[in-house]
């Protein structure tokens, strides 16, 4: 049987267990509550466990669709409020931490043009990005139309393969909180510094930690500003850190 062509880029789904578990567990609770109605008693406090499990089963059967309205639609505004933290002169070299199916790579790409470049780099995890591959975002890239002007690099934000002040503009969306130990995620943050050219401008965006990312980055001189992410566009809501780095 013939399959048909994927013609469209597919910019998956963002921790795909943690959309699963919302689903999961507020069906779970809201099946509960239809069959649990008796109160119970312990010593002198009465507690109805319908209440409580219709609440909690609507609490995150709601957070389930906000995260879902994020993924198939909210990230491509929160890609271009990022991306318009930057004035564009269309030569630039660009990398995305953590780029995962190529969001804000792709996205950065079509603003530099042929005149500048786009490198992505990520360690490819299934369990932060769901179909997470280099291949899947390589088919991304290519159905964009910005084969010409991208490149993909298997490492990891702690260790990057790139020389002293390589990128004019470094971008990174929920990728840094994903390393759990502050000293390799600091570590992740002195290769940022490190990589960025004198007068370059790092945009880091998360739903948590951001104040960390704009400490560190303060404490090697930069100049950082802190953004709210769209209200109704992002879920959990993402913060963006701007930073500028000192020239030299
Ligand atoms: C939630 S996804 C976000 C992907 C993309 N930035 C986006 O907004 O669509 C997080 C990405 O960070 C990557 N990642 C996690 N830890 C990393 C590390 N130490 N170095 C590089 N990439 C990492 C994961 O593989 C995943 O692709």
């Amino acid at each position: 049987m013939a399959t048909a062509a994927v013609t469209k880029p597919d910019y998956g789904v963002d921790a795909p267990a943690v959309l699963r578990n919302l689903f999961l567990f507020g069906s779970a609770c809201l099946f509960a509550a239809g069959v649990i109605h008796a109160p119970i008693h312990i010593g002198n406090v009465i507690l109805s466990l319908h209440s409580m499990f219709l609440w909690t089963g609507v609490a995150l059967v709601v957070e389930g669709f906000l995260y879902l309205l994020y993924v198939k639609v909210g990230k491509m505004h929160h890609r271009d409020s990022m991306l318009a933290f930057h004035a564009w002169r269309g030569d630039e070299q660009v990398l995305d931490v953590g780029c995962g199916r190529g969001l804000l790579l792709i996205g950065a790409a079509k603003r530099v043009g042929s005149a500048g470049r786009a490198t992505g780099i990520d360690i490819w995890s299934t369990v932060d990005m769901g179909g997470n591959a280099m291949a899947a975002t390589q088919k991304n890239i290519e159905l964009e139309g910005v084969a010409d002007r991208c490149t993909l690099v298997s490492a990891g934000a702690q260790e990057m393969p790139f020389g002293d002040g390589s990128f004019d503009v470094i971008v990174s969306n929920l990728c840094l909180h994903n390393i759990y130990d502050k000293p390799t995620r600091q570590r992740a943050l002195a290769e940022i510094v490190r990589v960025l050219k004198p007068g370059g401008q790092a945009i880091l965006s998360d739903y948590k930690l951001t104040s960390q990312y704009g400490a560190y980055l303060r404490g090697a001189g930069f100049e950082v500003a802190k953004k709210r992410g769209s209200m109704w566009a992002t879920f959990p809501p993402l913060t963006v850190v701007v930073a500028r780095k000192p020239a030299a």
